[in-house]
């Protein structure tokens, strides 16, 4: 089954949830203002966005991952309940105006951009190629001005974010992106027909965006100052999970990015990672084994 098949399931399973309109592909980048969060959630951001900068400013070893563009937090969990509050209010809110279903967190990273001197990675114009019905949302944890880092995507003449056509759909299709998904030269051409136009998001702290990762994107370098960000992953379910997080279904960067093929395999399953690698080593050994036995057998 494709993604987009196991959303139309999802939506019908999910009865008390009421799609305002139904508009997700064709509108596949909302923003939140800061002012949309309850106070509790803006609280639990105040102090999940406080200790951050904190960890990070120190350079804690301990604490971080230091990846090659930026610096990743650890250990998720020491805010657990600060990243409950948060995703109580902004997954409902997804559910009602992007997916029309129930969704579950199944990624969760916590880090802090870079200064880095040449573009590379996610720093390029790319799309990451996951299902369509996979939706990241960054929230800025300070405030970000075209000098720290703003998130970057290209609208179109309705001023609605761009989707690339990815090849990984399901479990009926699954192929690696050409070129990694780095798409330099082609957002160019797309800039230079004046239909469609790149976007550097700005805001105060805890101003977000959610998009589908399929949409045009890149990240911008470090000028001046500093940016700490959340970024949270949902996926689609047909039944509603206790809570949106819970250490058994949502991982971080101890475990790989890669989103799974089978859609069906949910919070439910527990945390889940691409296995197209493992089957194609147990295949491999399958076909090893096959014809060491047939070699065998021939020498009888
Ligand atoms: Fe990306």
């Amino acid at each position: 089954m494709n993604y987009d098949e196991y959303l139309q399931k999802c939506r019908g399973l999910s009865p008390d949830i009421l799609l305002e309109n139904d508009n997700l592909y064709s509108n596949p980048i909302r923003l939140f203002s800061p002012k949309s969060y309850s106070s509790k959630a803006i609280n639990s951001l105040n102090s999940l966005a406080k200790s951050v900068k904190t960890t990070f400013d120190k350079g804690q070893r301990d604490g971080i991952y230091d990846d090659s563009d930026v610096c990743c937090l650890k250990d998720i969990w020491l805010y657990e309940n600060e990243l409950k509050d948060i995703c109580n209010d902004l997954v409902s809110k997804l559910e009602k105006n992007m997916f029309g279903c129930y969704l579950y967190v199944d990624k969760i990273y916590i880090y802090r951009t870079k200064k880095i001197e040449i573009r590379e990675s996610s720093y390029l114009w790319h799309y990451d190629n996951n299902p369509n019905e996979i939706v990241k949302s960054i929230i800025y944890l300070n405030d970000v001005n075209q000098l720290n880092s703003p998130f970057e995507y290209l609208i179109d003449a309705n001023e609605k974010g761009v989707l690339r056509k990815g090849t990984r759909l399901g479990t009926k299709k699954w192929d690696p992106a050409p070129n990694d998904g780095r798409v330099e030269d082609e957002v160019d051409a797309l800039i230079s027909t004046s239909n469609y136009t790149n976007v550097k998001l700005t805001g105060t702290k805890f101003t977000t965006c959610a998009f589908i990762t399929n949409v045009f994107h890149r990240a911008n370098p470090i000028i001046d100052g500093y940016r700490d960000v959340l970024n949270i992953r949902v996926k689609p379910t047909t039944k509603k999970p206790n809570e949106y997080i819970n250490r058994k279904w949502t991982s971080s960067y101890e475990v790989s990015g890669a989103v799974n093929r089978n859609p069906e395999l949910d919070w439910r399953s527990g945390i889940q990672t691409n296995k197209d690698f493992i089957s194609i080593i147990k295949s491999m050994i399958k076909k090893l084994f096959q014809l060491n036995k047939n070699n065998f057998l021939s020498f009888k």
